[in-house]
């Protein structure tokens, strides 16, 4: 039978290949790294369900609401409904397949505040939520790899599709040690995370995740969507090579941000300036302020968070091993002295733009999870992207499934032991990485304008005369797609500020695709589908 070929096997792959294996098709993880690696397992704060156990009248139509508000109604809202409306069975079953949420006094599954919702709907394992869930999922599947429906290939990434007509037909694979090529046929799902090694050192996403896979993509041809949409998380501290997540959690159970005044005083900015949400607005929102009272001329130095105030049940049974990670990284006890924090970009809003059931715009390829355009709109919840990840990996299996209910027969893969005969089978050279990025930084930080994103346009034209492999034109293409995309959103909206269009202009309520067609970068407008029904009433 034939295996539908899934590419990455973090949360996204892993929930995929389960729904795959539970209705007795076949599939194939490909991945880089093994699961145990994924980006999925640095996950820290929680997962969204409105299951209000903690008595405060939550409903699936308020997440609903909330998700939407917070992308700045830029998400699918028809996406958005299936997503809040699954939310509890999911997070129910995560607890019965084994992983450790904490629980209230009379043992139900807690939930804590998070970012820009108004009612506590995060279900958390300490801090480590987004390992304990996958640590459950990898011994789901690898139950279905006892028995051959889910079957493995490490160690490999994805160099190209292979098309046929106007039809994913299979991919290109390259073994990262043996430099062997692999074709294997079959209708793929990219789940291959969010495209952190275009910006190295600057997430908190794992460079692992290179970028690659979806910048080959993009070349190829595939649609995407939203690629102006960076989100920037307000609290991650400088660690060698990348940034690291203090979980927003910090704030949900007390964290204050503050900044010196030149007077000597603390300014609580974000409890003053929004008395309702306070610290845990939208992450967008409290990024900006941090980027803005920064520069003011009565404070001096960072921003801080302050933890000192929390209390010992918190530090013991909530965050403890966030603590123990501050405590590493920095020498400091964040119970008693507030830590420096600074914004870091850790979502990547925009990808592959998909429709309701993740189909993109290739027949036979599907995507899930952070690599895909979705649920997100113009800026994420905290909590929301894990269970993105395995709602829409279940949908874009479903949707594989039921395009092709007849499935034919597994073709051998074919293996070739020339390593050089694939263009993109060279490696990047680090030092392009590194330029690429600060190019693009310019273009797309927090505040940004026509100005910015021009220059960083004429850089990404100088970068290009440097004489690029394969790999790095792929890459330089879908940096360039950004911030074409950032320069023709002519307002601010979400994670997109432009000093230049400050306010948010009803006529843009669309989302910016980019493709390449003719060999030229092309962009388009999507309209946002209309909201069929309230998520409590709408069928599955
Ligand atoms: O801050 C956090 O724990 C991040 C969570 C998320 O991005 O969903």
């Amino acid at each position: 039978m034939e295996r539908a070929i899934i590419i990455g096997a973090g949360l996204a792959g892993l929930s995929s290949a389960i729904q795959l294996a539970e209705a007795g098709r076949p599939s194939l993880l490909i991945s880089r790294q093994q699961s145990e690696r994924a980006q999925s397992v640095l996950a820290e704060g929680g997962i969204n369900a409105a299951l209000d156990t903690m008595g405060e009248g939550d409903s699936a139509s308020q997440h609903y609401e909330d998700t939407l508000r917070g992308g700045a109604y830029l998400a699918d809202p028809n996406a958005v409904a299936g997503l809040v409306r699954h939310a509890p069975e999911i997070v129910r079953s995560l607890s019965e397949l084994g992983v450790p949420f904490n629980l209230t006094a009379d043992e139900d599954i807690m939930l804590r505040p998070f970012g820009g919702q108004k009612k506590r709907r995060t279900a958390y394992a300490q801090s480590s939520t987004g390992k304990m869930i996958m640590t459950a999922l990898i011994d789901r599947a690898r139950s279905f790899e006892g028995s051959g429906l889910i079957k493995r290939l490490p160690h490999h990434e994805l160099l190209r599709l292979l098309i046929s007509g106007s039809r994913c037909v299979g991919v290109r694979v390259r073994d990262v040690f043996s430099g062997r090529l692999a074709d294997i046929s079959g209708s793929v799902i990219m789940c291959c995370g969010g495209m952190n090694g275009v910006f190295p050192g600057m997430t908190t996403g794992t460079t692992a995740n290179t970028g690659d896979a979806a910048a080959a993509l993009f070349s190829q041809g595939v649609r995407f969507a939203g690629l102006e949409m960076l989100q920037y998380h307000p609290t991650t501290i400088g660690i060698p090579g990348k940034r690291c997540l203090i979980t927003e959690a910090a704030r949900g159970e007390g964290g204050r941000l503050w900044i010196k005044k030149k007077n000597g005083q603390r300014w609580y900015f974000m409890e003053e300036k929004y008395p309702e949400l306070g610290n845990l607005m939208p992450r967008d929102v409290v990024s900006r302020e941090m980027y803005f009272v920064r520069r003011q001329q009565d404070t001096e130095g960072e921003v801080l968070l302050d933890m000192t105030e929390l209390g010992k049940e918190v530090w013991g049974s909530r965050l403890s091993d966030m603590r123990e990670e501050i405590k590493s990284f920095t020498g400091l006890d964040p119970a008693e002295t507030p830590i420096e924090v600074h914004e870091g970009i850790h979502y990547f809003m925009g990808g592959i733009h998909t429709d309701e059931k993740h189909r993109t715009s290739l027949s036979g390829l599907y995507a899930a999870g952070e690599c895909a355009c979705q649920y997100h709109g113009a800026n994420r919840l905290g909590g929301n992207s894990m269970l993105g990840a395995i709602y829409g990996g279940r949908v874009a299996a479903a949707a594989l499934m039921s395009d092709q209910p007849e499935v034919g027969e597994e073709q051998p893969i074919r293996f070739s032991l020339r390593n050089d005969e694939d263009p993109l089978s060279q490696e990047s050279r680090g030092d392009f990485e590194q330029a690429l990025c600060r190019v693009l930084l310019g273009g797309l930080g927090i505040v940004r304008s026509g100005e910015l994103i021009n220059a960083a346009l004429e850089g990404l034209d100088e970068l290009e005369k440097r004489g690029l492999s394969p790999r790095e034109k792929n890459k330089l293409r879908l940096g360039r797609a950004m911030l074409l995309s950032a320069l023709e959103r002519r307002e601010s909206r979400g994670a997109h500020f432009r000093e230049d269009f400050p306010e948010t202009d009803d006529s843009q309520h669309s989302t910016v695709t980019a493709q390449i067609i003719g060999g030229e970068i092309t962009l388009g407008r999507f309209e946002i589908p209309v909201r069929r029904a309230e998520p409590e009433h709408e069928r599955s």
